[in-house]
């Protein structure tokens, strides 16, 4: 009996232990990973995938030939007689830009919409005999279009309205125009602040805390620009460059706003240590000047290139000034440069080479089928599929790429980390067939080499990450040719 007993037993046992390793149970699909802060905010990650903003300087300053206007000016001379801020949206949508940001006072003080508290505005201009407003006209505009959104400037520094000097009286005025501009224009998603100001102007210390806090009263999704953020912050220069490190990541309470002692180069790499989550925006104008002079062009082709691999392939969003001229319209030359810089990123990313390559990778989080494979770098998603590599591997990860045996001919690589749950990656190095072609710090959101041997007959490409801040997280890789690019 006992015996009897003890074989059932067995078959039993046998019988479950068979089904359980023949009928297996779906493969669990492994948890992302627990994030490394700080981490963007919802805004600040919108803000990020935009990539290039558009930046209009337009005033008084248009009609006198200068870039700093004194605040003397009389109203009369603003006269854009062909304004149309549909051609404006519409160069900017062709060139793949969707944010649009327009200077609604510059340091001379004058307002490009009907200010209640001033008279120094488009009330006195000639323009539609006082009654136009050019932010309301680019607001319409972006309406228009769909899918454009608007963000502004209101200049701190204030050469025409004599409450600039008196603390309380000055804060006052800027409020109140900051509450018309972020009350009647519908929602707004950047505005910004800059610490510029003449040698000799009056003093004045302006109160940001109450600035800040009453913009993020009045506007849910807006960012707030400033040399100290608290959503973006200044890149350090306004040639368009960022460093070659470039952390989002800085301790906001090093920077203050048109403080000169900041050092540039904090602002400009950011910190690896930094409790917060505050990314550069690189500011550069297409001419030389920031407002239309009709002895100026535009910058050549490759030097917004050039540009665009310091600034947005440095983890940045570049903001590119594009000044309206005395018409009313931005200028054909610009247009034209506008269109050939879009059609050149475009041609240089639509292929990605590295999707006719089989991949594989140092480890995977999960294993096979848990949902953090190498695949997910060559998905449509840069944000929230990404390759993870196993935890606790303390190993070198890489990721390799091996291509048709006749080779890829490729001048680019452009790496982009899942930042939604922190930047991470602080050493990166590439190999082609098996030798060191380039090596960096921080990724970031994007991260783009141009290899400085020119197009490679590649047939293995290792992208090894070989310091970070807790595990890599990688969401898209490229390998592209970039015709335009020839290395000294
Ligand atoms: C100025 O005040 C009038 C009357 O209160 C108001 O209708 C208008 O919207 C205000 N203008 C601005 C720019 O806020
Ligand atoms: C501003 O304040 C500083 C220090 O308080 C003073 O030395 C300087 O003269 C002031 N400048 C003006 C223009 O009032
Ligand atoms: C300017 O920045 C320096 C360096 O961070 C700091 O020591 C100084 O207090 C700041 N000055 C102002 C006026 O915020
Ligand atoms: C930024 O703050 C962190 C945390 O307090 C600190 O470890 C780091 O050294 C700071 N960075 C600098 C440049 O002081
Ligand atoms: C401004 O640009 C428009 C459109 O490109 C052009 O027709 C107009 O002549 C320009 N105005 C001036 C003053 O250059
Ligand atoms: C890249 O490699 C060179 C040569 O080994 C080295 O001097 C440099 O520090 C490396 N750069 C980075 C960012 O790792």
């Amino acid at each position: 009996m006992a015996k009897l007993w003890c074989f059932l037993c067995f078959i039993i046992t046998s019988f479950f232990g068979l089904t359980k390793s023949v009928i297996s149970l779906p493969e669990q699909i492994a948890t992302p990973p627990l994030p490394i802060l700080p981490l963007p905010s919802y805004s600040q990650l919108k803000w990020q995938q935009r990539e290039i903003i558009m930046f209009l300087h337009f005033g008084v300053n248009t009609f006198t030939d200068s870039e700093w206007g004194t605040g003397h000016e009389n109203p009369s001379i603003f006269n854009p007689v062909g304004l149309n801020a549909n051609q404006w949206v519409s160069v900017a949508t062709e060139a793949g830009i969707e944010l649009m940001i327009l200077t609604a006072k510059h340091h001379d003080g004058f307002c490009l919409w009907p200010s209640n508290y001033t008279d120094h505005s488009v009330i006195g201009s000639p323009w539609k005999n006082g009654h136009g407003d050019v932010v309301q006209e680019l607001v319409n505009a972006a309406k228009a279009h769909g899918g454009v959104d608007v963000g502004l400037y209101l200049s701190p520094w204030d050469r025409h309205d004599r409450r600039y000097g008196k603390n309380l009286e000055y804060n006052e005025y800027y409020l109140a125009q900051l509450q018309e501009l972020l009350r009647k224009y519908g929602s707004i998603r950047e505005i910004w602040f800059d610490g510029a100001k003449g040698s000799n102007a009056p003093n004045m210390s302006y109160y940001f805390s109450d600035w800040f806090a009453m913009v993020k009263e009045l506007q849910s999704s807006i960012n707030i620009f400033s040399d100290a953020g608290p959503d973006v912050r200044w890149v350090g220069n306004e040639n368009g460059f960022a460093g070659n490190m470039c952390w989002s990541t800085i301790n906001r309470t090093l920077l203050s706003i048109g403080n000169g002692s900041i050092v540039e180069y904090y602002l400009n790499t950011g910190d690896p240590r930094g409790t917060d989550w505050l990314p550069a925006e690189c500011d550069v104008s297409i001419r030389t000047g920031w407002f239309w002079h009709k002895s100026e062009s535009p910058k050549k082709l490759s030097q917004l290139l050039e540009i665009y691999y310091n600034s947005v392939g440095r983890n940045c969003v570049l903001l590119l000034n594009v000044p309206p001229n005395t018409t009313g319209l931005i200028s054909e030359m610009d247009v034209k440069r506008l269109r050939e810089f879009r059609s050149a990123i475009d041609s240089i990313f639509v292929t990605n080479l590295a999707e006719k390559c089989s991949i594989k990778a140092s480890s995977q989080r999960g294993g096979k089928g848990g949902g953090f494979g190498p695949e997910h770098v060559l998905d449509r998603d840069h944000l929230w599929t990404y390759w993870a590599p196993k935890d606790g591997d303390n190993e070198d990860h890489w990721i390799e790429f091996k291509g048709p045996v006749e080779g890829l001919a490729f001048n680019v690589i452009r790496i982009q980390e899942a930042i939604g749950l922190g930047q991470r990656i602080k050493r990166h190095e590439i190999y082609v067939n098996g030798k060191r072609v380039a090596n960096g710090t921080t990724v970031g959101y994007k991260r783009l080499h141009r290899l400085q041997e020119g197009v490679a007959g590649a047939h293995i490409v290792r992208i090894k990450i070989t310091e970070s801040r807790g595990l890599p997280l990688i969401s898209s890789i490229g390998l592209h040719f970039d015709p335009f690019w020839h290395p000294k």
